[in-house]
C-alpha cells in the first residue's frame, strides 16, 4: 500500500506511553484489541483517510524495531523513538514530517477506533482556513467544582463544556511554533496552540474515538468492534 501522492496531510501518532492505568503488561499501544495491537487499529484507520500522505509513529524507544515490523504490512509508516512525556513524543514525530506537508493531525494511539471520516472532517476544516481544529463531544455528566476537602463549590454550566478527542488538526507551521514555545506541559496539542494566542475550532467528534485508558475501556472497544464497521 502506498500513501505517497495522495493528500496534503501527515498524521503523527504518539504511541510511546506505558499504559499504567491499564494495569501491568506491554506498552498500551501494543496491547491487543480483538487480537491486534491498538496501534495497528489506529494506523489502519488513519491510512484509510484519503488525504493522508504520511504517518509518523512515536514508539516506546525499546520497541522501535518491533513496531516497524508490526506496521510494515499495515501501511507505510515512519517510526521514531518517543519521549518521556506525550508532548515529547509528539515533538519527536513532528520533527520527521517534511516541511512541504501543510496539515498535521495529531492522533493518540489510545483512540484506536477513531474512524477515517473523522480524520477527513478535521483535515477539511484545517484546509478551509482554521489553523487548529479539535473533535469534541458534548459533556453528558453533571459537573461539580469542588474544594480540597471534596466540598461542592458549585455546578458548572455544562452547555459550554466540550470533551476533547483526537485526531486534532493543525496548520503545520502553527503546530511547530506552538511546540517550540511550549514551556509547561500540556495534555493536548490544541492547548499549546491556545497558549500562543491562536483560536481553536471545534468540529463534531465520534463515539468511536473513545480513549482506551482503563481496562473497562478495552471491554467497551471490543464490543464496539462487533457493532461498528471498521471506519
Ligand atoms: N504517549 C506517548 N509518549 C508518552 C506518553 C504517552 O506517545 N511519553 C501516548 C500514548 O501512547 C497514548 C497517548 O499518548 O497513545 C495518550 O496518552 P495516555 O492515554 O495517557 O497513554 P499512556 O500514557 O500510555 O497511559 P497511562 O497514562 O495510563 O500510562
Ligand atoms: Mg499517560
Amino acid at each position: 500500500m502506498s500513501l505517497d501522492a495522495r493528500g496534503d496531510v501527515a498524521v503523527v501518532i504518539p504511541a510511546a506511553g506505558a499504559g499504567v492505568r491499564l494495569g501491568p503488561g506491554a506498552p498500551k499501544a501494543l496491547r491487543l484489541l480483538d487480537g491486534e495491537p491498538l496501534l495497528v487499529h489506529a494506523v489502519r484507520r488513519a491510512a484509510a483517510a484519503t488525504s493522508v500522505r504520511m504517518i509518523v509513529v512515536a514508539a516506546p524507544p525499546a520497541d522501535v524495531d518491533a513496531v516497524r515490523t508490526l506496521l510494515t504490512p499495515v501501511a507505510p509508516v515512519t517510526v521514531v523513538p518517543g519521549g518521556a512525556e506525550r508532548q515529547d513524543s509528539v515533538s519527536a514525530a513532528l520533527a520527521a514530517v517534511p516541511d512541504d506537508i501543510g496539515i498535521v493531525l495529531v492522533h493518540d494511539a489510545a483512540r484506536c477506533l477513531a474512524p477515517s471520516d473523522l480524520f477527513e472532517r478535521v483535515a477539511a476544516t484545517v484546509r478551509d482556513g482554521a489553523g487548529a481544529v479539535i473533535p469534541t463531544l458534548p459533556v453528558v455528566d453533571t459537573i461539580k467544582e469542588v474544594d480540597a476537602g471534596e466540598r461542592v463549590l458549585g455546578t458548572v454550566d455544562r452547555s459550554v463544556l466540550r470533551a476533547v478527542q483526537t485526531p486534532q488538526g493543525f496548520d503545520a507551521a502553527l503546530l511547530r511554533a506552538a511546540h517550540a514555545a511550549a514551556a509547561d506541559s500540556h495534555t493536548d496539542d490544541a492547548g499549546a496552540v491556545e497558549k500562543i494566542g491562536h483560536h481553536v475550532i471545534c468540529v463534531p467528534g465520534s463515539d468511536l474515538a473513545l480513549k482506551i485508558t482503563r481496562p473497562i475501556d478495552l471491554a467497551v472497544a471490543t464490543h464496539l468492534l462487533t457493532l461498528a464497521s471498521p471506519g
